[in-house]
């Protein structure tokens, strides 16, 4: 049997960063599950989808093939075949992802495709929904999460350092509002599992983190 590792949490926690380096040390593959949701919403975006109507996303959706492949350790988002890894990075795909994940017919595909990587392979997987949806029975269950405020500076500082302007205060309000949508959506929205461990990264390094959840996964 496969070994799951399911790390949930708000944007700009840390999920990433935290799930990658635990991944390597164990050898165990990278899911990162906002990537499909924001290969999708690339694909919305590109052809003028409407993120409101919802039968016009369902339609658009049978257009919509997503896999992941694997270069070099690095997780490939493949959208209709194409490499769409530089692509999905940006606030309006953020956006745009996080306001069409509401849709169970966005969910449904994606979730899918996540339950057969889980049970193929060991993984380590990020998400909103995995740690209560995707992978109920996942060995271990960790909520990572830090303060809006927090996590706003993390972002001022990831793009200021990429040479791009930033404003922090609309970043926070940013993250506040997809804080909000991805916990009170209908479906699957996030929240802490019952059994998940509850990490608050506020102020924590990262080196910290990753011990924390290493010592998790020795324990079990
Ligand atoms: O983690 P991220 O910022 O790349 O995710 C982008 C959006 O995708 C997020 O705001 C909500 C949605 N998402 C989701 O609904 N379920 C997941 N498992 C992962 C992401």
């Amino acid at each position: 049997m496969s070994i799951n590792i399911a790390i949930d949490g708000p944007a700009g926690a840390g999920k990433s960063t935290i799930a990658k380096r635990v991944s390597k040390e164990l050898g165990f593959i990278y899911v990162d599950t906002g990537a499909m949701y924001r290969a999708m919403a690339l694909y919305f975006l590109r052809n003028g989808i409407d993120k409101d109507d919802e039968s016009a996303v369902n339609k658009a959706c049978e257009n919509v093939d997503i896999s992941l492949t694997y270069e070099n350790d690095v997780q490939v988002v493949l959208l209709n075949g194409e490499n769409v890894n530089n692509f999905i990075r940006t606030e309006e795909v953020g956006n745009m992802a996080s306001a069409t994940s509401i849709y169970p017919e966005v969910r449904k595909k994606l979730v899918e495709l996540q339950q057969k990587l889980a049970a193929q392979e060991d993984v380590v997987m990020d998400g909103r929904d995995i740690g209560t949806v995707v992978l109920p029975n996942a060995q271990v269950k960790v909520y990572l999460t830090a303060s809006s405020k927090e996590r706003a500076k993390r972002r001022f500082l990831e793009l200021r350092a990429k040479g791009e302007q930033a404003d922090i205060e609309k970043i926070e309000a940013d993250i506040i509002e997809r804080d909000k949508r991805d916990m009170t959506r209908e479906i699957s929205p996030l929240k802490q599992a019952d059994d998940a461990v509850l990490v608050d990264s506020s102020d924590m390094t990262i080196d910290e983190v990753v011990m924390n959840i290493m010592s998790l996964v020795k324990k079990d």
